[in-house]
């Protein structure tokens, strides 16, 4: 039977804002929960269905049946989505089934309008001569980090897609919030946006990872997306109009430690107990929590959730640079 209580209840950021993390399966999760129209910004990493090594959850599933329970993910989401909400769904391929990320937009688009297709780069080399002049480079840029592959036919892998979704694919978006300056300042007048230096970054996001030192210490999960990537999320959407930010796949929760940075509630849900002990202890540090009250739950031993634990050699979280 579900519990009633949530695993922890607790207040995180310079605002204190409001954060309730579930160990539930988010498609019962999300209807038991929310109510109706309550959430305004969903963002989300779900499981990519590639044998990673999560400690309970098993990633593995008949490809149907995984795209089925990708629908199904869509439904509970619009079930307590605003209407004028966002769902950011971040999906990766791999570089021998690229038509991965497609597949899963395909069976969330059955529910909503796909609105934009967000390319999050992770690596990227800079040519000094490409860069031009202004850009002031005294050699050519190789800048984050990607999972190498030894292949003669494939590239390495330094890309993964953020879809927004949307009801009707008219929610207006607060571009300016994550704008650049333009590197011609002649465009600051002659734009619509002049006066501002800003302009629309585009649907390209560099958002490397940090190097780390100890993967087991540094990121105690195979699959996680920096923080920066749900909060340019959450700026884009609008900051101020986020009632409630939801993320049914929280993993460690960078989301939710976006989220309370900005002073957005937060609701989060996870199958694994550990991941959710770690999620509380990032909201006490980076998410510069002034007044933690976790829910006392001891954090426990991983439990198998769908089928047995199953150690794979494959991994999401990217390794070089
Ligand atoms: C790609 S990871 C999310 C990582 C997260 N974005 C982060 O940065 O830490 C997907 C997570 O979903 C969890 N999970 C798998 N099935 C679930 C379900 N039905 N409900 C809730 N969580 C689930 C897994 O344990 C895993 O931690």
């Amino acid at each position: 039977m579900a519990s009633a209580r949530p695993f922890a209840r607790l207040r995180a950021g310079p605002r204190s804002s409001p954060v309730e993390l579930w160990c539930e399966d988010a498609l019962t999760g999300l209807p038991r929960r929310l109510p109706r129209g309550s959430v305004d910004v969903v963002v989300t990493s779900p499981p990519y269905n590639r044998r990673v090594a999560y400690r309970s959850y098993s990633d593995d599933r008949p490809r149907a049946e995984y795209l089925a329970w990708v629908r199904d993910l869509g439904a509970a989401v619009a079930g307590v989505l605003s209407d004028r909400g966002s769902f950011f769904l971040n999906v990766g391929g791999s570089p021998s089934d690229p038509w991965f990320p497609y597949d899963v937009a395909r069976e969330v688009g059955r529910t909503f309008v796909l609105q934009n297709v967000i390319h999050w780069v992770k690596s990227i080399a800079i040519d000094r001569r490409a860069a031009g002049r202004a850009a002031g480079l005294d050699r050519d840029l190789a800048l984050g980090h990607y999972k190498p592959l030894v292949s003669e036919r494939y590239l390495h892998g330094a890309l993964e897609y953020i879809f927004q979704f949307s009801r009707r694919g008219d929610v207006p978006l607060d571009r300016l919030a994550i704008g650049v300056p333009y590197q011609d300042k002649s465009n600051v007048a002659r734009w619509r946006s002049g006066g501002s230096d800003r302009r629309c970054r585009g649907n390209t996001w560099f958002l490397p990872y940090p190097t780390i030192q100890r993967a087991r210490r540094d990121r105690p999960h195979p699959a996680t997306f920096p923080p920066e990537l749900p909060e340019w999320c959450f700026r884009l959407h609008g900051v101020s109009r986020v009632r409630r930010a939801v993320d049914p796949f929280v993993g460690i929760g960078a989301s939710a430690v976006a989220a309370a940075g900005l002073g957005i509630p937060f609701t989060g849900f996870e199958v694994d107990r550990g991941y959710l002990a770690t999620t509380v202890q990032r909201l006490r540090s980076e998410g510069v929590a002034r007044d933690p009250r976790p829910v006392p739950v001891a954090p426990g031993r991983a439990r198998p959730t769908r089928t047995a634990a199953r150690p794979s050699s494959r991994s999401r979280g990217d390794s070089s640079s």
